[in-house]
């Protein structure tokens, strides 16, 4: 049975939860491939939550949050062979007991839009987003 545990960002073998991104299709969306902007991404992240089975990472909740207003969920990734097993909830719910007195907010990738209702998540008619500029 694998299992969710809260940890540190800095202390994640980067290269790990590279390969999980890859793993679980995330990686087409995030850059992985830019190794030190994609090292920032784990470190600096001050709420994470993995799953893992017999060891393997399998899961990851990479979230920012100030720990009593709002959570930002900015990726969830399960590996494509442990996906529909409850992961993805057990690593929400893990991320929402770390900071119970926050919302989480997220922005959900085009192939997961159908799946934040099932678990939970309301859509909010007017979230904006500034790009980054070019
Ligand atoms: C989206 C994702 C995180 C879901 O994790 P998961 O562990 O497979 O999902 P769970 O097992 O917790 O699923 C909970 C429920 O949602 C359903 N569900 C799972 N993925 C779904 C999807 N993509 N669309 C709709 N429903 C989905 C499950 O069937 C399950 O339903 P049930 O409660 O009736 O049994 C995972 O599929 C993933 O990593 N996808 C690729 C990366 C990605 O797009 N991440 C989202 C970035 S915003």
């Amino acid at each position: 049975m694998w299992k969710c545990e809260v940890v540190v960002g800095a202390e994640l073998d980067v290269a790990e939860v590279a390969e999980l991104y890859r793993a679980s299709t995330l990686a087409e969306r995030r850059p992985v491939e830019d190794v030190e902007r994609f090292a920032a991404m784990v470190r600096q992240a001050n709420l994470i939550v993995t799953a893992r089975h017999e060891g393997r990472l399998i899961g990851i909740a990479r979230s920012l949050t100030d720990g009593v207003y709002a959570t930002y969920l900015s990726d969830l990734a399960v590996d494509r062979a442990y996906q529909r097993q409850g992961v993805g909830r057990a690593l929400i719910e893990a991320t929402r007991e770390a900071a119970p007195l926050a919302s989480v907010v997220l922005l959900a990738a085009p192939a997961a839009v159908n799946y934040y209702p099932r678990v939970g998540f309301k859509q909010h008619t007017s979230a904006w987003v500034l790009d980054r500029p070019e």
